[in-house]
């Protein structure tokens, strides 16, 4: 509410405006919030963040190889650390504004940004989101997968497809580009509703490929018409948060590092993530 919406695309002096041009400024025009043209990825970059996206694939797939019960967090951390840094590349996380690991693992009612841990043993039934940031030539790929460890119980199950499918109606939602970053938080809560979950709103999606983390900011809920317009060219990740019971989170106070995000009420949450960029046909998947 009140806030001002700038205009964010510009014509290039002296250029004939182009098809995408026109597209943009009938958004924006309406006072839509588009992107500036320094979001929009060369051919060159987007495949530079597809390059990273096949080793941040391959350091998922070793992880998913390798994750047990009675595995440590910290097993879990080298494994990502050695697979990236044996395919050329390096784990974003890693000193990440002081992040202390190569990777997150976030179990049951942790959320998010979960740390790594000699002390923090797999057991049955846990739900663990394991989430890489891979940086391979200077290129950035964000991908975060779900693991149960052996049988959970259904509730758990539940909230880990639940999960899954709202980051594949995100994906539908973006079949076609010119859609808004409200439209697929829209469908996204929709159906975590439907099931009873909450989508969390403090932390969220965004922009990827230059950086760690770039705009826009990809919430998981909100109106249809709202947030940034997504154009071919514009590389970001989807990567609901969803959670069994309430949406509020709180920082772990037992985390020395201020890192870790724990649901309110401790009831689980889950979370998978994947790197898009949008091309004139929609979102295409730069992670797997
Ligand atoms: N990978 C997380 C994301 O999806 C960010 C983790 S920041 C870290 O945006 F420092 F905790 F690694
Ligand atoms: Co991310
Ligand atoms: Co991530």
């Amino acid at each position: 509410m009140g806030k001002k919406k700038k205009a964010n695309w510009t014509l290039i002096p002296g250029q004939p405006l182009t098809e995408m041009d026109r597209r943009i400024l009938s958004f924006q025009e309406r006072g839509k919030l588009c992107p500036s043209r320094s979001m929009i990825k060369t051919p060159e970059q987007i495949e530079g963040i597809r390059r990273a996206g096949v080793l941040n694939t391959a350091v998922l797939d070793a992880v998913q190889e390798k994750i047990r019960e009675g595995m440590t967090t910290e097993e879990i951390d080298r494994i990502v650390y050695e697979t990236t840094t044996k395919g050329g590349g390096i784990p974003a996380p890693l000193n990440y504004e002081g992040f202390p690991k190569s990777c997150c693992t976030s179990i049951n009612e942790v959320v998010c940004h979960g740390i790594p841990s000699e002390d923090v043993v797999l057991e049955e039934g846990d739900i663990i989101n394991v989430d890489c940031t891979t940086i391979l030539d200077g290129y950035y790929a964000d991908a975060s997968r779900m693991f149960v460890i052996g049988r959970t119980t259904p509730k758990k199950q539940e909230l880990v497809d639940v999960a899954w499918e709202c980051l594949k109606i995100g994906e539908k939602v973006c079949s076609e580009p010119y859609v808004f970053v409200g439209d697929l938080g829209h469908a996204i809560e929709k159906h975590a509703h439907s099931h009873g979950f909450s989508v969390v709103r403090d932390l969220c999606g965004h922009g990827v490929g230059l950086e760690f983390h770039e705009e826009p900011d990809v919430e998981h809920r909100g109106a249809r018409g709202t947030g940034m317009l997504l154009v071919p060219g514009m590389t970001f990740t989807i990567e609901p948060m969803i959670n069994q019971g309430s949406w509020r989170v709180f920082i772990d106070e037992d985390d020395p590092y201020g890192w870790e995000v724990i649901t309110d009420d401790e009831l689980p949450s889950a979370q998978w993530e994947h790197t898009f960029v949008m091309t004139e046909n929609g979102v295409e998947r730069l992670t797997w």
